[in-house]
């Protein structure tokens, strides 16, 4: 199949274009790069010694996208493009709003004019809310949320869900992805984040690489064993796995909703200490604030996945950690050296 990968430079989608690649599908990607890299995409080429083309484009520009079709035979497209950013997502809603969610508004007219029918949407663990019982299962109905980067994850899964309604011959996946972690085992493609990194890993890791002094642990006064932050950190590589089996459930029109996390819990603390051992790297820290809304405990029930698309997180912690510091070590400055 050829695929379109919207925001296939950034973190998950780069990887999911390896695994895409190595599966036999043919990629084209659409990425305005406001936070992904065409050195990924070069990268990649080498990896896999196929051509990844990149239209350097914005998902919300009608015009582009009706090129691309016109260009590309696309059979289904996997959408990524998107701003993810909590705090900023509360100081500039509008950009949000508009990138997430009008953004895959177009896109959704724009394949819709070309006749192509199949998506698989990037959603999150964000959309169970803060009152939801763990672990979170999909039959969980949709919380409230706390921020717009949150809600524009639900009014996107609230989109998909009308559309399908209305039109049945759509094919829509939404991943529920947890906390994704690690880097391709070759130490080639990772995570890079531009100026401070807001989510855990990377910034353990710019700390390790010494680009950061210490780490803020944000809060150890929550409920939990230890008292810091408990979540499901899953390898980037089992994540873009996942794509790559979600596209055979594209073959069945229908809306269809997974988790994708290893069901497994860890705390801050646990991570700091599992990065030392495993890395030998010491990790300074401090105990800072708690950081508004953070949840004290969530993880995934993982088993319809499973037991619909035969996926499952194989890596384990330690090989996230160990995958994230070959990349990071390597690349000190990520793409920019
Ligand atoms: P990322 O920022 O690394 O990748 C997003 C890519 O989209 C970037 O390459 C960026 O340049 C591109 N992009 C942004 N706006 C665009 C636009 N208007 N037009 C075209 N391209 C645009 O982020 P990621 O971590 O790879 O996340 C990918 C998707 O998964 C996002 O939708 C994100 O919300 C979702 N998600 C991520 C996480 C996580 O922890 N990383 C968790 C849950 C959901
Ligand atoms: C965050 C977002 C979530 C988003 C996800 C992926 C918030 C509240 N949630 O998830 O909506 O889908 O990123 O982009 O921002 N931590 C520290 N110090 C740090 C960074 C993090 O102690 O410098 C702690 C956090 O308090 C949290 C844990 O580490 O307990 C994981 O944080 P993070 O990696 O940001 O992920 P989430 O908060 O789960």
């Amino acid at each position: 199949m050829t695929i379109l990968v919207t925001g296939g430079a950034g973190f998950i989608g780069s990887h999911t274009v390896v695994q895409l690649l190595e599966a036999g599908h043919a990629v084209v990607v659409l990425d305005n790069l406001c936070n992904g890299a065409a050195e990924a995409l070069r990268r990649i080429e080498r990896l896999t010694g196929k051509s990844v083309p990149l239209v350097k484009g914005d998902v919300r520009d009608r015009k582009a996208l009706d090129a691309l079709f016109r260009a590309y035979h696309v059979e289904a497209v996997i959408h990524f493009a998107g701003l993810k950013a909590v705090g900023e997502s509360v100081r500039e809603p509008l950009a949000y709003y508009d990138t997430n969610v009008n953004g895959t508004l177009v896109l959704c007219q724009a394949m819709a004019a070309a006749g192509v029918r199949r998506l698989v949407f990037s959603s999150s663990a964000t959309v169970y809310g803060p009152d939801a019982p763990v672990p979170y299962v999909e039959t969980l109905p949709r919380g409230r949320t706390s921020n717009p980067y949150g809600t524009s994850k639900a009014m996107v899964e609230q989109l998909l869900t009308d559309l399908q309604l209305a039109d049945p011959h759509w094919s829509v996946v939404l991943l529920r992805y947890f906390n994704p972690i690690g880097a391709h085992p070759s130490g080639v493609i990772g995570e890079d984040p531009q100026g401070l990194p807001n989510n855990l890993m990377p910034f353990i890791a710019q700390v390790a690489v010494g680009r950061l002094p210490e780490l803020a642990i944000f809060g150890d006064d929550y409920s939990t064993t230890d008292g810091t932050c408990v979540r499901d950190y899953l390898h980037v590589m089992d994540l873009a796995d996942g794509h790559v089996q979600a596209l055979g459930r594209l073959e069945t029109p229908g809306l269809h909703v997974y988790n994708l996390g290893t069901g497994c819990g860890v705390s801050v603390l646990d991570m700091v200490r599992s990065f030392e051992r495993v890395t030998g790297q010491s990790i300074p820290y401090r105990v800072a604030p708690r950081r508004e809304g953070d949840l004290a405990a969530f993880w995934a029930d993982a088993a319809k996945a499973h037991r619909e698309l035969g996926w499952q997180a194989f890596r384990g912690l330690d090989e996230m950690i160990a995958d994230t510091w070959r990349w990071q070590s390597e690349n000190p400055q990520g793409y920019r050296r």
